[in-house]
């Protein structure tokens, strides 16, 4: 279980920002894909079935490395 895996945090800027979770493993394609709106925060961690995320849209990313902000 990954319950007690730091969480990282997705605030959209703008509407429709996308999150796509990646799968782990031999096979690393989309498997999952959240839409925010401006304001909205999605809360998540890396899992047994999410090795990356990738984040389209203007966004800022916060994590226990830093806070990252994607380009307008
Ligand atoms: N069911 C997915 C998982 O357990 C949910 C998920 C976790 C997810 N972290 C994510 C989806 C990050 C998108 C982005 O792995």
């Amino acid at each position: 279980m990954s319950a007690d895996q730091d969480f990282f945090v997705i605030k959209a800027k703008e509407d429709g920002v996308n999150v796509i979770g990646l799968t782990r493993g031999t096979d690393t394609r989309f498997h999952h894909s959240e839409k925010l709106d401006k304001g909205e925060v999605m809360i998540a961690q890396f899992t047994e079935h999410t090795s990356a995320v990738k984040v389209r849209g203007n966004a800022v990313i916060q994590t226990s490395h830093g806070e990252v902000n994607t380009e307008d």
